[in-house]
């Protein structure tokens, strides 16, 4: 590989404005016998190549089961972290090195590693946001689909950290009343929401429903209809008898759900800061068709794992696995 590709984290080598992106993307799946995951937030034209399509614990299944020898993550750098720890004997690849995660790196090991040696008594649960040294720290994994039945598995009285992000966990405090040990950390997208705004749009469209992501601050979630996971916004849009919602998750999921309800509305809720009307992932949107291109082409960017971390990592991701 070129040291100015190592420079970018990505293959920037140029492609033939003439030729079908999508398709050529395909038959490279095909003669490579790859797949393409791809993550609820990625760009329309990403998610309409992909094989799979889902949220991180989807993604993580799917990631587990493949029979594919090359698996291409369009999603951020801890999600490949995962497929590569689920699937070690796999080349993962990702289109972009730089896609990572605010809300992981909220979660630095060592500070995590003192913290966690100061309560040895605590059973460590982490969301999968993290990386993978923080996973080799933790007991057990969860996402937000299945964290609230992880930490029902627990059992009373034992005691609880659980890391990384504090809105999520504050938001299970509340729901189990568990009182878990919290750690600081948080999302650049899912704190940006304004309150002010969505209260605007509640009051220009008067039927719409408010639904978000757990990620969310405290008073975007008082003011939601409903409250769940990617996987579980999108099959509240399907079920729920509304024809309007103001959606405060990353915009990405907008997709499927005007695709599964195309009579319904669906208003990206807007961002504090911005006079843009969606909140988007700078992570996730750093892939695009081209990037996917060049890297089944060249099989670069790759995602490794030290084997002594992905070996103590496995263990709480296969735990999860098992308990939800
Ligand atoms: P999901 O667990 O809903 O896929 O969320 C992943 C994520 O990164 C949320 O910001
Ligand atoms: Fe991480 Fe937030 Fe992006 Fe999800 S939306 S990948 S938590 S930075």
């Amino acid at each position: 590989m070129k040291d100015s590709w190592i420079k970018k984290g990505f293959v920037d080598e140029p492609v033939d404005s003439q030729i079908n992106l999508a398709n050529r993307i395909r038959d490279l799946v095909k003669e490579k016998n790859a797949v393409i995951l791809a993550h609820y937030y990625q760009d329309a034209d990403i998610q309409d190549i992909a094989d799979f399509v889902g949220d991180s614990l989807d993604l993580s299944r799917k990631a587990a089961e493949t029979e594919a020898d090359i698996i291409l993550f369009a999603g951020v750098h801890f999600m490949a972290e995962t497929a590569k720890i689920l699937s070690p004997g796999k080349k993962v690849l990702i289109p972009d090195q730089m896609a990572g995660c605010s809300l992981a790196d909220s979660c630095p090991p060592e500070a995590f590693a003192v913290f966690r040696n100061e309560h040895p008594d605590h059973i460590v649960v982490t969301y999968v946001n993290t990386s993978a040294a923080i996973k080799a720290l933790s007991d057990v994994c969860c996402t937000s689909t299945n964290a609230l039945k992880i930490i029902q598995h627990i059992p009373e009285g034992q005691k609880i950290i659980f890391a990384p992000d504090r809105n999520l966990g504050n938001y299970l405090n509340s729901l189990t009343g568990r009182e878990m040990l919290v750690w600081d950390g948080a999302c650049h997208v899912h704190e940006e929401f304004s309150l002010e705004k969505i209260l605007l749009l509640k009051s220009e469209y008067p039927d719409a429903k408010v639904i978000c992501h757990p990620e969310c601050v405290k008073p975007i979630r008082i003011v939601s209809d409903f409250i769940g996971s990617t996987s579980a916004l999108l099959e509240f849009s399907k079920t729920d008898s509304g024809t309007t919602y103001i959606v405060a998750t990353e915009s990405g999921i907008l997709h499927q759900m005007k695709k599964a309800n195309p009579h319904k509305l669906f208003i990206p809720a807007p961002p504090k800061d911005s006079t843009c009307a969606c909140n988007d992932c700078k992570f996730m949107k750093l892939h695009n068709l081209k990037k996917i291109y060049n890297t089944l082409k060249f099989e670069w960017p790759e995602v490794s794992v030290p084997e002594d971390i992905r070996q103590l990592a496995e263990v709480p991701i296969r735990r999860m696995l098992d308990w939800s």
